[in-house]
């Protein structure tokens, strides 16, 4: 490869930022003025719409204004001491150093936690990270979270800043410990200034989360709706990045994307890697190199499909091919008889199965479709449901 080749443009699976980012103007300006009023917020929308990349880009935007963020992926904390090793990273990293220029000031915070941490300093970077073993009594442990949860608040309040904190991967909360979302309401509703952003990648499990009255979180925060970026937005992005490596690509390309992927961000991203790939150097991308892009787009989600594939029930699979070929009402009587469908009973519990692994919704309207993108291409092309053996 001569050192001058332009690299691909798109990025599927990292978060979107800087040129990859596009549009969300509306969402990032009402995300930014929520933060900033100390409003909470939790984040719904299917799987890699863009939460954590829309999340990022807000925060990067007012961190730069000022404003002294936190954030945490609960994911990467499986257990309340690796939570509380990396909320007082966090908290120390993005707003005690920040508030207190001196080391031992912006240490001198952690001081008075239940459990002392050790404390280990980079020698490359001075980067500060706390450590908290295990085996302590429960109690310890809980107190522990509990004063660093209030921290930010405090910190904030002293010296007049305002502080948000981001917690991404929300619903992992019950994994760690099904008594934590108690405590941590407790004490986010003791800090009305702070911020507190929710995120998730499991939509049924953020929606119990938020909307089961049963449950501490229930309605304690603004519901923000994510949807796809509008085709007529996403358009012009694509055209540029292609622009902006040397090739081109014409308007009927850029439609059968949006075509293909309904302006799903991830969706749009891969197939436009794929297109960008096969289109030579300095050309430009005409409908045909999306229909080669797409097939390798099939290609490499192959074993993800199949894996989806062999996971689903006969039922599911039937209604996962009627779908792939019509969207529509697979439990009404027309439907059924020209798809072939299973009995009713069958076909709603298939249906319920299918649209709690968010592989399929309700639209609008009433009717079922496949919302996995590419997703039903693969099974017209790959899956011959007459030859399928029922399990
Ligand atoms: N504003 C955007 N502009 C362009 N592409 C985007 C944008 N937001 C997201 N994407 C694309 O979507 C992909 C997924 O984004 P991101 O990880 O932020 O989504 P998510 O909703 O947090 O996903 P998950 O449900 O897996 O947590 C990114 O890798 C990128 O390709
Ligand atoms: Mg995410």
């Amino acid at each position: 490869m001569r050192k001058s080749d332009p690299t691909n443009p798109f990025r599927y699976g990292a978060l979107a930022f800087d040129e990859t980012f596009t549009d969300r103007e509306g969402e990032l300006k009402e995300l930014k003025a929520d933060i900033r009023n100390g409003q909470d917020v939790v984040i719904f929308a299917p799987r890699r719409y863009g939460k954590s990349s829309l999340v990022l880009k807000a925060t990067r935007d007012l961190v730069r204004a000022g404003v002294l963020v936190a954030q945490v992926d609960l994911m990467t904390t499986p257990t309340k001491e690796k939570l509380a090793e990396k909320l007082a990273t966090e908290i120390h990293r993005r707003i005690a150093s920040r508030l207190y220029r001196a080391r031992e000031a912006a240490l001198s915070v952690f001081r008075g936690l239940r459990i002392t941490p050790t404390i280990t300093i980079d020698p490359n970077d001075a980067s500060v990270s706390f450590g908290f073993e295990p085996g302590r009594a429960p109690a310890d442990v809980d107190a522990t979270v509990e004063r660093l949860l209030a921290l930010p608040g405090e910190l904030g309040a002293e010296r007049g800043r305002i502080v948000a904190l981001v917690l991404d991967e929300f619903q992992e909360v019950v994994e760690i410990d099904p008594d934590l979302p108690k405590l941590m309401r407790a004490v986010f509703q003791a800090q009305p200034q702070v911020a507190h952003v929710y995120l998730g990648s499991k939509r049924h499990l953020m929606r119990t989360i938020f909307n089961d009255e049963n449950e501490p979180f229930w309605r304690s925060a603004k519901q923000f709706e994510l949807g796809v970026i509008a085709p007529e937005l996403f358009a012009p992005f694509i055209a540029e990045r292609f622009q902006a490596t040397g090739k081109r690509i014409d308007e009927a390309a850029v439609a059968a994307v949006l075509e293909q992927t309904v302006g799903h961000p991830y969706a749009t991203q891969e197939l436009c890697y794929f297109t960008w790939e096969v289109t030579p150097r300095n050309q430009t991308a005409t409908p045909l190199h999306v229909d080669e892009g797409l097939a390798g787009v099939l290609r490499s989600e192959h074993a993800h499909f199949s894996l989806v594939w062999e996971d689903a029930s006969a039922a599911q699979r039937l209604v996962l091919a009627a779908l792939a070929a019509e969207p529509g009402r697979p439990y009404t009587e027309e439907y059924s008889r020209r798809h072939r469908l299973p009995p009713a009973t069958n076909v709603q519990k298939a249906l319920t199965g299918l649209v709690r692994r968010e592989l399929v919704a309700k639209t609008g309207g009433g009717a079922y479709e496949i919302v996995e993108p590419f997703l039903g291409e693969w099974v017209i092309r790959t899956v011959d449901p007459a030859r399928d053996e029922a399990r």
